[in-house]
């Protein structure tokens, strides 16, 4: 069973009673309502390290007006059959604290701020979501001090983020890229998925299609034509495009151009499908070499 711990107190002691200095510690920084995508980070987790510590906590930082919104309060919250999937998983610790016991001064005053590359794609749409995420990573590697952090390529530019964040500030890190887990349909596995009707979930799949069909003109040398995907997706029945990009893996700029594909690409899309907004990323390679 994994051991619940509730404070940054009770973490620290549990961390340091568990294991001699030597041993590695993984770190899965998590919201809960756990799906086979964060399945697959806590297995990986478990395989590379000795010791695995999965967070579990909806960050108001990261949310539209710091908490105070619909998005937030729906945010689904199943602590016990999380704990109940992490232990079979073999998590060893789950770190579970309530708002109060992250921020207990409040909202912090010092925030870590990302920049260009926090204020594109989903920033854009969410302004200062991603100062909230690189904050609380930041709090939870000070609390943790993990050798290595496992996060999803489901959310590529949260990726992108974090490496820099690392990079930038010196974080004594690992961190670790996990691909993207995906329902037989295609849909990427996503927490907010839960609150799909069947109709809008049918709907959502023209995202992870559109996707398909970058990636399968990429691969063929054809010119990628995203213009063109977009419009189809402007005039999907259930779909609310805000962006479909195609941009350099880790910088996150847009490809100067699309005609012919030189070196790998991130295809990335974001909709509003029902009451969620959805993202979707995929890796577009060039044609192998003849
Ligand atoms: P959350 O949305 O719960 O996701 C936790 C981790 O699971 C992230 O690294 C995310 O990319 C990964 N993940 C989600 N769906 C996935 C999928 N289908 N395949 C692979 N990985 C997937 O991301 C967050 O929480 C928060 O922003 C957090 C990093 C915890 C900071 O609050």
């Amino acid at each position: 069973m994994a051991f619940i711990t509730r404070t940054a107190a009770q973490l620290r002691s549990e961390i340091s009673r568990r294991g001699p200095a030597d041993n590695s510690v993984a770190l899965v920084p998590t919201m809960g309502a756990l799906h086979e995508g964060h399945a697959a980070l806590v297995s990986q987790a478990r395989e590379e390290n000795d010791l695995v510590v999965v967070s579990i906590f909806v960050n108001p930082l990261q949310f539209e007006n710091l908490g105070d919104c619909e998005d937030y309060r729906n945010y689904p919250r199943q602590l016990d059959q999380d704990v109940a999937l992490l232990s079979e998983l073999g998590a060893d610790i789950v770190f579970a604290p309530d708002t109060e016991a992250m921020y207990p001064d409040g909202q912090p005053m010092v925030w870590v701020r990302t920049g260009r590359l926090g204020d594109r794609l989903e920033g854009a749409s969410r302004p200062g979501h991603f100062d909230g995420v690189a904050t609380v990573v930041a709090k939870l590697f000070h609390l943790c001090r993990p050798d290595r952090a496992y996060f999803g390529q489901k959310d590529a530019q949260q990726v992108a983020v974090i490496n820099r964040m690392v990079a930038d500030l010196d974080f004594d890190v690992e961190v670790v890229p996990v691909p993207i887990i995906r329902a037989a349909d295609g849909l990427a596995e996503s927490s907010r998925n839960q609150r799909l009707s069947s109709t809008d979930r049918q709907h959502a799949l023209a995202l992870s299609q559109a996707l398909f069909t970058l990636r399968d003109r990429a691969v063929a040398g054809q010119p990628l034509r995203s213009g063109e995907i977009s419009a189809q997706l402007r005039t999907t029945a259930g779909v609310t495009l805000d962006h479909l990009e195609i941009v350099d893996p880790a910088t996150l700029e847009p490809l100067a151009d699309e005609t012919a594909l030189g070196r790998p690409a991130l295809a990335l899309v974001a909709a509003q499908v029902g009451p969620v907004r959805l993202i979707d990323n995929l890796r577009l390679e060039p044609p192998a070499a003849s």
